[in-house]
């Protein structure tokens, strides 16, 4: 019994010592290494595999190597009856409270304009606002996005929540459905996407979006390149609907050099890197997933190809 790991990433060696703490009788194989095809029952997967995967007859479950799975769906074939599953984790949930929190208050405490001025060699103190005095819009209150909206509100940030369906967490406020969509985001000083990328959700963020912030409001993605249309972005910026961005995720990953994201002066980029899945936890996670699946239950945290997470 084997499991295939299909990514490019160089730390498939992590990956390897992780599962083979958890269960050392199965053989990890790197693709396109995967040794006998009738043994492979889990692929885990971040490259997108085509119809490579439709070749292993007793393939039982596919796995992200991450929470989001839009590269699974919208670049692989998946073989008939294999459940899909996403990496759902207390360490990945916090990395992505931390950076969330950490941005959020780097735009409330006017970080970027202080860079600017230090830069230019000018002391100049600016008004201070306090958490109180703002709100941050969450959009997505899915595992990452609910938590890190928790983590805001007891830092003493106001909170209101997006979804599709209404969430109901203490001191939040949630708004749900399209036809609240604008009511929430007139209340969002900052906002901060989680929102999962799927057909529904692409593009979601434009010029819309942008118009019915409040004005000099930030933007804050730590989801998907693909939610935000870029050049809406980049003009929201230009014309300073919004004050500043930090982007974590764009639509071509890495960012190319002639991207124009990086000429723009009032935004922060950094490289996907607002939580990492960590293999240990994930082996776990797979591995509890096998155990449940030989016998005859259901993988926890799959996704529903038809929603798209
Ligand atoms: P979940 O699937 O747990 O949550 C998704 C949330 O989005 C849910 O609240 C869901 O609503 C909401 N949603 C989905 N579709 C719509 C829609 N059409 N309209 C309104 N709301 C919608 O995802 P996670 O929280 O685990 O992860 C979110 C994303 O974060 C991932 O998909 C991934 O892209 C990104 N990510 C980025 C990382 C990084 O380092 N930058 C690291 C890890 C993840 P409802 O609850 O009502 O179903
Ligand atoms: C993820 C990611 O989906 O790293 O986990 O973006």
């Amino acid at each position: 019994m084997s499991l295939i790991f299909c990514s490019q990433s160089d730390d498939s060696r992590l990956w390897k010592a992780a599962f083979a703490d958890c269960m050392p009788e199965l053989e990890f194989r790197v693709w396109p290494d995967f040794g006998e095809r009738q043994n492979v029952e889990i692929a885990l997967v971040w490259d997108p595999m085509q119809d490579q995967l439709l070749e292993f007859p007793n393939l039982k479950l596919i796995t992200s190597l991450g929470a989001g799975v839009d590269h699974l769906l919208s670049a692989t074939t998946i073989p008939e009856g294999v459940s899909i599953s996403r990496i759902v984790d207390t360490s990945l949930a916090q990395g992505m409270r931390e950076w969330v929190t950490l941005y959020t208050l780097y735009c409330l405490r006017r970080v970027p304009e202080y860079l600017a001025l230090q830069a230019a060699q000018h002391w100049k103190p600016l008004s201070n606002p306090l958490c109180s005095d703002l709100s941050v819009g969450v959009m997505g209150m899915g595992e990452l996005g609910a938590t890190s909206a928790i983590a805001l509100n007891q830092t003493g940030f106001n909170v209101v929540g997006w979804s599709l369906n209404e969430k109901k967490l203490s001191g939040i406020k949630s708004f749900f459905g399209a036809d609240e969509l604008k009511h929430f985001l007139s209340k969002c000083n900052i906002l901060v996407c989680l929102l999962p990328l799927t057909p529904h959700t692409k593009g979601i963020i434009d010029s819309t979006v942008f118009q019915s912030l409040p004005v000099g409001a930030c933007f804050i993605n730590a989801a998907r390149g693909g939610l935000v249309v870029e050049k809406d972005l980049i003009d929201a910026l230009e014309t300073g609907k919004i004050a500043h961005a930090v982007i974590d995720v764009a639509c071509e990953e890495p960012l190319q050099k002639k991207n124009p994201l990086w000429g723009v002066p009032n935004i922060t980029i950094t490289p996907h890197v607002a939580s990492v899945t960590d293999p240990k936890a994930a082996a776990r996670l797979v591995v509890a997933n096998l155990k449940r699946i030989r016998l005859g239950k259901k993988p926890h945290y799959i996704v529903d190809p038809k929603t798209g997470y």
